[in-house]
Formats: C-alpha cells, sequence, structure tokens
C-alpha cells in the first residue's frame, strides 16, 4: 500500500528562484520563505552558497539567511565546495546539501568538474560539515535521463548516488533534472538502489515537470515507498545549467494529489496557492500550477 504520510521538502526559494529573470529583492525572497514555513512546510530550502557570476539571482544569499535570523538557521542551502561552506559556517547554519550529477558532461557544466572530481571536491566539505555538526543532504541530478548524454544507465546513477552517501550524506534526491522521467523507469531506480543497500527510507525525489509527468511519477514512487518529494511552490524553477529544465513539481499539485489520497503532509494548500499567486506578481508571469490555475483567484 501507499505511505500513510510523506515529508514535502519545498524547493521554490532556491530552485524555483535560481532559474527567474526577474531580480526579486532580497525583503521579498525572506517574506516567501516565511510564507512557505508558516502554510506548514517542515523543511524550505532557502537559497544557494554558490559562486555569485555562476548563480547571479542567488548572489545576496548571505543577506537572505542575515534577514532570516535564528528560524533560518535550520533551512537548507545548497553548498558545493568549501568556500561555499565557509560561508554558510560564518552564518551558523544547520543543514547543507551538496548536489553531484550522474553524468559527466553535467558535472562539467554544472561544477566545472569532472565526474570524479566532484566527489573530490564535495569529500572535504562534507567531512568539515559534519564535524560541525551540520546535517547533509546529497542531491544527484540527471538519473533520469540528459540533454546531452540522452539516456542515463542505471547502474551509474546508483554509482553516483552511493559515492554521496557514502560521504556522510543522511539523504539522497533523486533528480529528474529535466523532467524525462515515466513511471516504471522511477520503480527500477528505486529497486535498483533497493538492490545496492539504499532503501527507501534514505532516498527522496525531485522531479520537474517538463513532460508533465511529475505526478504520476509520484505516484510511482510512493508505490515504491518513497516518502520525501522535493517540490517548488508555484511550480517555478528549473537549472540554469541544464538546457530544457523547466519548473519543478508544483507543491500544490502535490498536496492536491496526496490530500485526495489520504496522505498526511501537514501543509495548508490555500496558504501556498496564496503564496504563489503572490509571487506570480513579483515575477511578472502567472503560476504554471494547474491547481494554482484551479485556485487561484
Ligand atoms: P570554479 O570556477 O571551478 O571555482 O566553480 P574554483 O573552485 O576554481 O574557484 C574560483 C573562484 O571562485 C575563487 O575565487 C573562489 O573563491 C570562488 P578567487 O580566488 O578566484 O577570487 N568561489 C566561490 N565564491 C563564492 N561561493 C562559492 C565559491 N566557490 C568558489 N561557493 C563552482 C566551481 C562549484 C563554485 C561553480 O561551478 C558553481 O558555483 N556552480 C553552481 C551551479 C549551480 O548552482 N547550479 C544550480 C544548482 S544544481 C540544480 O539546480 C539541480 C538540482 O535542483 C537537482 C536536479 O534538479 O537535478 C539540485
Ligand atoms: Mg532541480
Amino acid at each position: 500500500g501507499l505511505p500513510s504520510a510523506v515529508t514535502i521538502y519545498e524547493v521554490g526559494p532556491r530552485d524555483g528562484l535560481q532559474n527567474e529573470k526577474a531580480i526579486v529583492p532580497v525583503e521579498v525572497k525572506a517574506e516567501f520563505v516565511r510564507r512557505l514555513v508558516s502554510a506548514g512546510l517542515p523543511i524550505v530550502e532557502a537559497t544557494s552558497f554558490v559562486h555569485p557570476t555562476w548563480v547571479p539571482q542567488l548572489a545576496d544569499a548571505a543577506e537572505l539567511m542575515a534577514a532570516l535570523g535564528a528560524e533560518g538557521r535550520r533551512l537548507p542551502v545548497l553548498v558545493p565546495n568549501e568556500r561555499g561552506l565557509d560561508r554558510a559556517l560564518e552564518l551558523g547554519l544547520e543543514h547543507i546539501a551538496i548536489f553531484g550529477s550522474a553524468t559527466e558532461t553535467f558535472a562539467t557544466k554544472n561544477l566545472n568538474r569532472t565526474f570524479d572530481e566532484q566527489f573530490a571536491m564535495f569529500e572535504p566539505t562534507v567531512a568539515r560539515a559534519r564535524e560541525a555538526g551540520m546535517d547533509v543532504r546529497a542531491y544527484v541530478s540527471m538519473c533520469f535521463g540528459d540533454p546531452w548524454e540522452g539516456a542515463v544507465p542505471i547502474e551509474q546513477v546508483v554509482t553516483a548516488g552511493t559515492r554521496l552517501l557514502d560521504l556522510g550524506a543522511s539523504q539522497l534526491s533523486l533528480g529528474d533534472t529535466i523532467g524525462v522521467a515515466t513511471a516504471g523507469h522511477v520503480t527500477a531506480l528505486v529497486d535498483a538502489f533497493a538492490d545496492a543497500g539504499v532503501g527507501t527510507d534514505r532516498l527522496a525525489m525531485h522531479f520537474h515537470d517538463t513532460y508533465g509527468q511529475a505526478l504520476a511519477n509520484t505516484h510511482s514512487a510512493l508505490q515504491s515507498g518513497i516518502t520525501t518529494f522535493d517540490a517548488s511552490a508555484g511550480g517555478l524553477g528549473g537549472c540554469p545549467y541544464a538546457k530544457s529544465a523547466t519548473g519543478n513539481l508544483a507543491t500544490e499539485d502535490l498536496v492536491w494529489m496526496l490530500t485526495g489520497l489520504g496522505i498526511d503532509h501537514g501543509v495548508d494548500l490555500d496558504a501556498v496557492v496564496a503564496t504563489s499567486v503572490w509571487m506570480a506578481g513579483h515575477l511578472g508571469r502567472p503560476s504554471p500550477s494547474a491547481v494554482v490555475r484551479a485556485l487561484g483567484s
């Protein structure tokens, strides 16, 4: 059967805003994060401590975390390397997420590292974060297909994922960066991780909705026992270094389906919809989420 409860890991302020053309003022970002937290989202990934010229949209990461104050310390932030970790440590943050690639091409384009070099970059980063008492999540991108390499062999994804977990990450988020996954592929990937000794308690799914498959894929993952799902309020998002990466699975679409299935999530749907409508006003474009369009007025 399906799980009775799931954890929604909100990525709108990070994965959503990293790809927006509009410059969003830091006070608006802080308000976005606060509204998502008060809507009941248990984890809200706030920003990224990456190179500011690589992702100018999030160059105000330190300002944002300072604006959020004590409440922001438990919120995860993306960190690729020791320089990013130093910036997070200076602010007293408690939770980081590293982000690796299952493919050589995307490791080069997103991290300026080869497939093997990325682990060498993450190793001291995770070791020092753990010594400092931080929790570390790991993403792996291009789990279902890569815009430059095409199909990505499942064994290659399992190799990348287990190498990231072995560095000391507590959770592995399997990224469908360009939204090409279909339901059967999801089952096969979760099964392959189980065969490699990685159970569903250590996995999260990170779907993008490029091909409209994110909810079908989520249902498939629920049937496989996954209980953590990444989603972005209003369906904002994409990756600036991945061709054809569009928005994440919308938090509202996920919440609607979970509620219908009787699965606990703890999120106030109306509050998230209102937040996405408000954010769409700042971004100057309507939300791509079907549920926001249906409920938002
Ligand atoms: P690099 O150019 O190789 O960096 O970039 P470097 O180590 O050679 O350092 C060069 C200079 O950058 C140095 O300064 C460093 O201090 C500085 P200099 O000594 O020349 O004055 N530097 C930094 N400054 C601030 N913060 C830092 C930092 N690191 C170095 N953290 C790097 C390598 C990893 C930094 C770069 O490639 C980068 O920032 N990449 C990030 C790309 C990114 O954020 N992509 C989007 C997120 S991933 C995603 O969206 C996928 C996901 O959602 C899952 C999915 O959907 O699949 C997670
Ligand atoms: Mg993503």
